[in-house]
């Protein structure tokens, strides 16, 4: 079965300012695009077009003006709430009807990944019949996020979600791989403390299978994440820094589903010309 791709644009750190009216910030740009581009375009170049956008129910119409039904970039975009932020785990419940058994990724909508590495590893998470992948990455504050600990082999033995004492610097970053199981080990899952269905909950829970592979991204791989307002500012520097330095842009879902022959120069064509006249359109008429 095709693996199909769950976004999860929702979540408590979806507002970057506490107010019910400001916008989801996956829907705000990270320098020339909107947020979500970013990890829509990794679900594009791992080759999933079957997509499920879980926001909250005040931002959904909003998400649905911005990237319609898919079909204009050749894929399959589909829509769901989560009413409250009750954890990532609860992404796979909610998706349950969408994935109709069918092997899921599932991304967060706030992560950045650049590099050829995510889609290496998407080819070989797909070439395992079962069990979940997921993916660490070394950094410098891993008390932000779900942590992996080691023993003495380098075999992980646990994941720990936000440790005041980090058993290591590998932190497990937002792109989850599973097999056709995961609705169901997440409906078994209780909240935690914060209330919430923890994701590192379910991957522990593959772990505790022996059902969960970890691969860990070379420092070649960009991973970044806009969970602060200075994590968010540095992303938009990294893509600023990249595309001026190359003169080509990253991340663009009408330039991958076109290089992918998901579209043709009429559909692109059409696409220009609904974004009028600013820089980014104008890129895209450069495109061979
Ligand atoms: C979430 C997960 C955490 C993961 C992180 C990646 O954290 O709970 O395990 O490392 O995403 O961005 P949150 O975004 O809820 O702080």
């Amino acid at each position: 079965m095709q693996r199909k791709g769950i976004i999860l644009a929702g979540g408590t750190g979806t507002r970057l300012y506490p107010s019910s009216i400001s916008v989801s910030k996956q829907l705000m740009p990270v320098f020339d695009k909107p947020m979500i581009y970013y990890p829509l375009s990794t679900f594009m170049d791992c080759n999933i077009r079957d997509i499920l956008i879980i926001t909250t129910p005040h931002d959904q119409p909003a998400f649905q003006t911005l990237l319609r039904d898919g079909s204009q970039w050749g894929m399959n975009i589909a829509y769901a709430v989560q009413p409250e932020p009750e954890g990532i785990a609860q992404a796979l419940i909610i998706a349950e009807e969408f994935l109709d058994g069918a092997p899921s990724a599932l991304i967060l909508g706030d992560n950045l990944f650049f590099g050829d590495a995510v889609v290496n590893a998407a080819k070989k998470a797909d070439c395992m019949a079962t069990g979940a992948t997921i993916f660490a990455y070394y950094v410098n504050d891993p008390q932000r996020y779900g942590v992996v600990e080691f023993d003495e082999d380098g075999q992980v033995i646990s994941l720990v979600e936000k440790p005041e004492n980090p058993p290591s610097n590998y932190a497990v970053t937002g792109l989850y791989f599973y097999d056709g199981r995961a609705p169901e080990f997440a409906k078994s899952l209780t909240p935690s403390k914060r209330g919430e269905l923890e994701i590192t909950a379910l991957n522990q829970a593959y772990l505790d299978k022996n059902e969960l592979a970890v691969e860990l991204f070379h420092s070649g791989t960009t991973w970044l994440d806009t969970g602060t307002h200075r994590s968010l500012f540095q992303a938009a520097q990294f893509v600023s820094v990249l595309e001026e330095r190359q003169g080509r842009r990253i991340c663009c879902p009408e330039e991958i589903a076109y290089r992918k022959g998901w579209i043709d120069r009429a559909q692109l064509d059409a696409e220009i010309s609904r974004l009028g006249e600013g820089g980014y359109a104008q890129y895209l008429k450069t495109l061979k």
